[in-house]
Order: C-alpha cells, then structure tokens, then sequence
C-alpha cells in the first residue's frame, strides 16, 4: 500500500480525492491547517470509506514542522497538494498572504521532497492561468496570459517553481492539473462544499439561494458575447476531478509519465452558461430560483471550456458526470448540512 500525502486533504476538492485514494487501496495521511475546513470531515471520509485516514493538523507555513513531519513520514510515495488560498478577491486585499500561504509553502514542500526516494508530486492549477483565451475549447498549449489577481499570479508562478526545480532534479515528477470549474459533491452527501461567510462561486450561492439563506441570486453580466448573454464556464463534478488525482498520481508512480514536468486540463469540455447552470438546479431540485442579471463582475472571462483530448488519451480518464448530476448532488448537499 503505497503512502500518499494529501496536503489541504479536508478541503473540498481534497476530501473527495481522499476518498477515491482510499478506495483505490493507497495509504493517505492529511495535513490541514482547518483554515477553511473542520476536523470533523475525517470522521466523515471514514463513514464514506470505512477507512481511517491518519490526519495531522499543520500549517506548512511552519518551514520547522514540515521538515519534522517527512522525517516521520520517509515512506511517503507520492504529495497532492491542495492547500492553498483561493478567494479571488481576498487575494487583491492581501496579497503577501497569498504568496506566503500559496508559494512559500510550496518551496518549502518541493524541499522535502527532494529529500525522499520516491518525489511524485501533483499540483492544484487553475484554468485561471488562460484568462481569455484566443480559442476555444482551451488546449493545455493556450499561452498563459497575465494573471489578473494575486491568487491567479500564484497558481502560475506555482507552476513555474515546479517546472524549474523538474529540470534540474534527478528526482522530481509532476503533473500539473489545471481545473475548470468544479462543483457538486459526493453522492454519500456527507462531503462536499462548505464556502465560509457569503459564497463567491455560483454553485453555492444558486443551492443557498434555493434553500432560503440567501433572498436572490445575482447574476453578473447580461451582455456578453454568448447566445443568452451569460458567462460560459465549464463545470466538472468534484468526483470526477477527484478521480483524475488518483489517475495521474498512478501516471507517475508507475513511470507512464512521458516528461517530468506534464500539464492536464481537467474539465467536461462543455460549456455552459450560467443561465442554464441556473436552469440545471431548477430542474433537478423542482426549486424556482429568484434571480436576476445586474451588471458584470470585475475580472471575470466571457468563456472558458476545456479541451479534454490529452487528459482523455494520456491519463486515460473522461468525466462520468453531467452538469444535472452535478448540481443535484451540491443541491443534496446543501439540503443535507441544513438538515432539510
Ligand atoms: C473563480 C475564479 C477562478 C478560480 C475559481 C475557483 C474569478 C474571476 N475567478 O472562477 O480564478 O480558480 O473561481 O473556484 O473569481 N456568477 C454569478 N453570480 C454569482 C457568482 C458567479 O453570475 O453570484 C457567475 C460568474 O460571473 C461566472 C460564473 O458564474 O460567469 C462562475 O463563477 P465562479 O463560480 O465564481 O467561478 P469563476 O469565476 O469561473
């Protein structure tokens, strides 16, 4: 049984790859600094899993206690890492916690590992480093454009720390997966999404609106240049996304990587608007959502969908899940944690 550290592992894209590695027979320790998550997700990967996952509490800002917790931890075979900041408009605010929190500690990790036998590393990207894209669907070879927030600046900045260090290291592998928009949760319903204060991503604020917490949905920008006016995003059930983890850590554990250094859009390669994100909940719920379309929001693209051709071939791996079952299971979710 192979040893995975999961870093960030009770967050929500976290907690789900958890379970799937779990299910896949590997070994997961979790470190968390429960910044945004809650020591109570173990106990609910377990009741998903009947498996208990060994979790630390550690902030991987602490340079010390990181090198403490691999010199415990030498047969660690492979890292995912998704701890991180993530709050697009947090980061302009302040963005030196950005870089601490997102870069610093990555440095500090890609040291360790360096310092292991076995330096399989997968890193939480973002399509937020296309921007706009000239073309679409986006292909993993789309240039990066400038980031236009701090987060953003991280994720690519991340990408190139750990390009840069794979060109040198005898040791390091890594696979960088770039996610397009994921939603839902699992269907146990006892994983899944639980953004802090008011949500900033649709798909919360839709099921919150829909449960009676928020009054009504706003829906940024009614004129762009798309056939209902609304922005196209690609949404990915987080079940799925969590399946492409175990795949591409598996990639590089059995040196089916073709570099070391290799990228993956991971999204559907559906776009959808939010009109008919918004149609999807109603459907799938039979819940009418109060909403209405006010004016854009700063910094947001007009459209972004994946081209998935090189993560179907190379990794082997396609999404199962469609934007209905997606929203259904954010929706169970958020009936689940309100008790409804
Ligand atoms: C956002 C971030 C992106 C990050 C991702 C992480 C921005 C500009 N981008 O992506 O960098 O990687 O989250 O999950 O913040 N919408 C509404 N009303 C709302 C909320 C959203 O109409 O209350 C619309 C947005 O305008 C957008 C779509 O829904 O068209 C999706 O928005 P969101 O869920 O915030 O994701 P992104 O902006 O694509």
């Amino acid at each position: 049984m192979d040893k995975i550290l999961v870093t960030g592992g009770l967050g929500f894209i976290g907690s789900h790859t958890v379970v799937e590695l779990q299910q896949e027979g590997f070994e997961v320790v979790i470190i968390d600094n429960l910044s945004n998550s809650s020591e109570d997700v173990v106990d609910r990967i377990e009741s998903i899993t009947g498996i208990a996952a060994v979790f630390e509490k550690l902030d991987l800002r602490d340079k010390s206690l990181v090198h403490s917790f691999f010199r415990k931890h030498k047969d660690i075979k492979g890292v995912i890492h998704f701890a991180a900041s993530k709050a697009v408009g947090e980061s302009v605010e302040k963005p030196l916690h950005y870089y601490e929190n997102n870069i610093t500690t990555l440095v500090y990790l890609l040291q360790e590992l360096e310092k292991l036998d076995a330096a399989n590393f997968i890193f939480s990207s973002s399509c937020t480093v296309y921007g706009q894209a000239d073309e679409l669907p986006i292909t993993e070879t789309a240039p990066v454009k400038p980031a236009e927030s701090p987060y953003g600046n991280t994720k690519q900045i991340g990408e190139e720390i750990i390009k840069d260090v794979c060109k040198v290291s005898n040791k390091l592998k890594a696979i960088v997966l770039r996610y397009f928009n994921p939603i839902g949760a699992h269907e146990s319903a006892k994983i899944g999404e639980l953004p802090i204060g008011v949500p900033q991503n649709l798909v919360p604020y839709i099921t919150q609106t829909g449960i009676g917490l928020r009054e009504q949905l706003s829906v940024f920008g009614g004129d762009y240049p798309t056939e209902d006016g609304t922005c196209i995003r690609d949404y990915i059930h987080v079940v799925d996304l969590a399946k492409a983890h175990v795949v591409a850590l598996q990639r590089l554990l059995n040196n089916s990587n073709k570099e070391t250094f290799e990228v993956f859009n991971l999204g559907t390669g559906k776009g959808s608007s939010v009109l008919e994100a918004i149609q999807s909940f109603e459907k799938v719920s039979g819940v009418k959502l109060n909403y209405k379309i006010v004016g854009r929001r700063e910094g947001d693209v007009t459209a972004a969908y994946a081209e998935t051709t090189k993560a179907n071939k190379e990794l082997g791996w396609k999404t199962k899940f469609s934007l209905d079952d997606a929203m259904l299971s954010a929706w169970k979710w958020e009936q689940n944690i309100r008790n409804k």
